[in-house]
């Protein structure tokens, strides 16, 4: 997913570094500002047991799937509404499920009715996230599996990759410039395809991993482990806002929305770390409850706190240091066009007393 902040481009930069300081004992990694889980997934493919977190509902669900889930899924449950899962060999029957949900029919449900043009087009406020198409067949693939989970027809395991699979892929499909903060006017090209459900990845390994869905400063009183792997947000924008409506597909709730862009309400969801008098107090409160013996936080140079900020809040714990790498990030300009633009990705650390 193109998630605002993901660290999908720095993972052999996090991992070399991460090896330069930690010993070889370290078996518990914990991902606790955890986003799309690519960083706890690609540490659990390298062996170790992951604790994730975040604060976002969505990213539960991703988590849980990504990280949680670690044998393969067998959906036995539903032979019984889809009998032709028994004869596929068991590695295919999650291709096969999200085959059959991307053929069902649309529903005119709560995406279609307040994020579609079809659905508001005779409201006040006219939305367009998503085609007509997508949006109803969205809500189709969602009200099925919920009904299969209210049924017993599928496993805590099956329902979270079912949804993580339905959220990975409507958001490919989504009428924004990358984030939901706005939609199009018109529908972009991508936005125009059909969606189609696509499986998500299952990452086997042995060991049981724990997700959570807390504020990280709860969290963090809950866990210990042996490197502690911290990616805050950099600035003020909260993610409550900008993925609302992957928080809406993810719970489906039917909430109460509001505004142009049909936000949800968020109170509980505000980040002190997107908030500059606020983000200090809480990053040194977390930083002195972590049971862990090494702490790596990711930032960069234009982040809330400063670089000294930083030093002085992690240094309490015992050594710090830093490691840096140049990175060209790509920013729209007032015609438009993308011009390069560099910043400097710090991965700071304290090797804890
Ligand atoms: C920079 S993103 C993490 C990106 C992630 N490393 C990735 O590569 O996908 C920051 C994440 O922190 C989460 N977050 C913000 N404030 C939080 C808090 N107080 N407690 C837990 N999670 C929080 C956001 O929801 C967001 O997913």
């Amino acid at each position: 997913m193109n998630y605002i902040g993901s660290k999908l481009s720095l993972l052999e930069f996090i991992e070399d570094s991460i090896n330069k300081v930690a010993d070889k004992n370290c078996k518990i990694f914990c991902d606790l500002f955890a986003g799309t889980g690519v960083v706890g997934s690609y540490f659990k493919k390298r062996g170790y047991k992951i604790i994730a977190n975040d604060i976002q509902y969505y990213s539960y669900v991703l988590n849980r799937h990504y990280i949680g889930n670690h044998k393969l899924l067998e959906f036995n449950s539903l032979l019984k509404e889809i009998p032709v899962l028994k004869k596929l060999k068991i590695r295919n029957r999650k291709d096969y499920v999200c085959k059959y949900l991307s053929n069902l029919n649309g529903a005119k449900g709560f995406i279609y009715k307040n994020y579609c043009l079809g659905g508001t087009k005779n409201t006040k406020i006219k939305r367009q996230y998503f085609s007509d198409f997508n949006g109803m067949k969205c809500d189709a693939i969602r009200q099925k599996i919920e009904k299969w989970k209210q049924k017993k027809l599928i496993s805590n395991n099956e329902y979270y990759f079912l949804i993580t699979s339905l959220i990975e892929s409507i958001d490919k499909y989504a009428n924004t410039a990358s984030v939901y903060g706005a939609f199009l006017k018109k529908l972009k090209k991508t936005a125009q395809n059909n969606l189609i459900l696509k499986p998500a990845e299952i990452i086997i390994n042995d060991y049981a991993h724990k997700v959570l869905n807390d504020d990280i400063n709860i969290a963090i009183k809950k866990i210990h482990g042996d490197i502690l792997y911290l990616d805050p947000p950099y600035n003020q924008r909260q993610y409550a806002t900008n993925y609302h409506l992957l928080e809406t597909i993810a719970k489906y709730d039917n909430p109460k929305i509001y505004g142009k862009t049909g936000l949800r309400e968020y109170q509980s969801q505000k980040s002190l770390y997107c908030s500059k008098p606020e983000v200090k107090k809480a990053f040194k409160d977390l930083i002195l409850n972590a049971n862990v013996k090494y702490i790596f936080l990711s930032y960069n140079n234009e982040g809330l706190m400063t670089l000294n900020d930083i030093k002085e809040i992690m240094s309490l714990r015992g050594q710090y240091g830093n490691f840096k790498k140049e990175y060209s990030r790509f920013r729209a300009d007032k015609n438009r066009k993308y011009i390069a633009s560099k910043t400097t990705e710090y991965l700071h650390y304290v090797i804890c007393k």
